[in-house]
């Protein structure tokens, strides 16, 4: 069977990252991971990405134009023959031209029920504004910020007395369950590229 061959960007812990990774090494899986990419050298993600015999790349942002940093990452992902890029924490807005570039085959998880709470601190204002779910969106990514077409949602429901560290803490363990059931849907719906 073909699997499609995703890569991943991450920026920090990498928890979903290793939730791909694991989903993609059960049989039948539909894709498997050809790269773990960072722009932090320091990304816990990258040793385990790496531990599992997966292909690591890093390129820091630091000192470097947005166009230059993303075309250090991008030739990472031609050389790793990626056909889709899973962005999974990664902490860096993609140039438009970058995305443009990988239309449709770019997917992040966010950690909202979008379209509500585009940006930080998801969390926190799900709470505030006294939400009874929060939870998370896996999209297309689109030039504009976490704004294209939502493909899953998670709904976690936010309990008495929630902070928004234990609620990100458990949004985390639906954000496992759902990145990897989406991406595979994703890739087996779409034409082999
Ligand atoms: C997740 O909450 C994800 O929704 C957001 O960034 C966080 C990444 O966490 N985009 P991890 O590095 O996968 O643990």
């Amino acid at each position: 069977m073909h699997k499609a061959r995703v890569a991943i960007f991450i920026s920090g812990g990498g928890t979903n990252m290793a939730a791909l990774l694991y989903a993609s090494l059960m049989k039948d899986s539909t894709f498997e991971i050809v790269l773990v990419a960072s722009n932090k050298a320091e990304a816990a993600g990258l040793a385990i990405a790496s531990a599992e015999g997966v292909k690591t790349f890093v390129h820091s942002h630091k000192g470097h134009s947005r166009e230059d940093h993303d075309a250090a990452m991008e030739a990472a992902l031609v050389e790793a023959k990626a056909d889709y890029l899973a962005l999974a924490g990664y902490m860096r807005i993609l140039s438009d031209e970058f995305v443009r570039r990988w239309e449709g085959r770019i997917l992040n998880i966010h950690p909202s029920l979008l379209p509500k709470y585009k940006g930080l601190e998801t969390h926190r204002r799900a709470i505030e504004a006294g939400d009874t779910h929060a939870g998370a969106s896996v999209h297309i990514v689109v030039p504009e910020l976490d704004a294209g077409e939502v493909l899953a949602q998670a709904r976690v429901a936010i309990c008495a007395g929630e902070t928004a560290a234990s609620l990100a803490e458990r949004v985390k363990f639906a954000e496992h369950q759902l990145y990897p059931r989406a991406v595979s849907e994703y890739v087996s719906r779409r034409p082999a590229i």
